[in-house]
């Protein structure tokens, strides 16, 4: 076993915390610029992309926190153990519950990507403990650092009321200082003892937890532009029927059209039809009349 001192002669980084930093620089810059989330930079992200992507974190943190609990003891992750501070599992079932409303469980969405990713957390969780720091590190710094930003952009862009409703996964009550909070995570992720295979292989896994988030993004903008696509063709007459429905927006547009109804275009043949031969027979019985 070595700790972080033996890491001085070469020239990475000491601490695991910089490490991890250095490793993940460029996929950070990868997970900035996918579509999805420069879209949502751009304060152009709608309810249904944001319902969707609440709804894999939702899923994403319950397989993450269940892990967490698994290995809280293990001298592999203890000292990052802050239930208090930044689990994020009741936050979410806050969010679910103001998103989908009551029966939430029921009816949010799981996607494929997502499935992979909770794959991957249960696999680290039971079969690698070792690597869950990645995975807590990548998401829990995350949501401390860029995630106040984007909260301030969706709570403007969805319309939100300040008082935080739906938007509870970006909340920290247990936090007063995300800056000083960080510095404690870092320090305490420094006190990691690993031998430099573990070492790379942690680097590893948080290069591969970024992945996952990428390809969530790219599944769920690939979702959302196949929605949009489907509306297209017969987007008026489903517009009125939609206005005002809160719960409706992640419906698929075909699943939501039901029975085709004939409408007035359709019934305008047959109207031209009744309309000439009316016209015919006021001919005909004006030209007998004046006969
Ligand atoms: C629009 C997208 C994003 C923006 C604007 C953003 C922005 C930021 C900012 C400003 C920081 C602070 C940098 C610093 O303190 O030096 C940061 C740190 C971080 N972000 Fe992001 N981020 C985004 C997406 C992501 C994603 C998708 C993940 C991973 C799921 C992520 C994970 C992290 C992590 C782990 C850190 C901490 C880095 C460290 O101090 O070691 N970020 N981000």
């Amino acid at each position: 076993m070595r700790t972080q001192n033996t890491h001085v002669l070469s020239n990475m980084p000491q601490d695991l915390s910089e490490a991890l930093k250095e490793a993940t620089k460029e996929v950070h810059t990868q997970a900035e610029n996918a579509e999805f989330m420069k879209n949502f930079q751009k304060g152009e992200v709608t309810r249904e992309g944001f319902k969707l992507v609440m709804a894999s974190l939702y899923h994403i943190y319950v397989a993450l926190e269940e892990e967490i609990e698994r290995n809280k003891e293990n001298p592999v992750y203890s000292p990052l153990y802050f239930p208090e501070e930044l689990h994020r599992r009741a936050a979410l079932e806050q969010d679910m519950a103001f998103w989908y409303g009551a029966h939430w469980q029921e009816t949010i969405p799981y996607t494929q990507a997502t499935k992979r990713y909770v794959q991957r957390l249960q696999e680290v969780g039971r079969a690698e403990p070792e690597l869950l720091v990645a995975h807590a590190y990548t998401r829990y710094l995350g949501d401390l650092s860029g995630g106040q930003v984007l909260k301030k952009i969706a709570q403007k862009a969805l319309n939100l009321p300040s008082s935080g409703e739906g938007l509870a996964f970006f909340t920290f009550p247990n936090i007063a200082s995300a800056t000083k909070f960080k510095q404690l995570y870092r320090s305490r992720m420094n006190t990691l003892e690993m031998t430099p295979k573990v070492w790379q292989r942690v680097l590893d896994e948080a290069k591969t937890a970024f992945l996952l988030n990428i390809q969530l993004f790219e599944e769920l903008q690939g979702l959302l532009t196949q929605k949009a696509k489907d509306r297209e063709p017969s987007q008026a007459p489903d517009l009125h029927r939609r206005a005002g429905s809160k719960a409706q927006d992640s419906v698929p547009a075909k699943a939501s059209r039901g029975k085709h109804q004939p409408s007035v275009l359709s019934q305008a043949p047959l109207l031209r039809w009744v309309l000439t031969l009316s016209f015919l027979v006021a001919t005909v019985a004006v030209g007998l009349y004046a006969m």
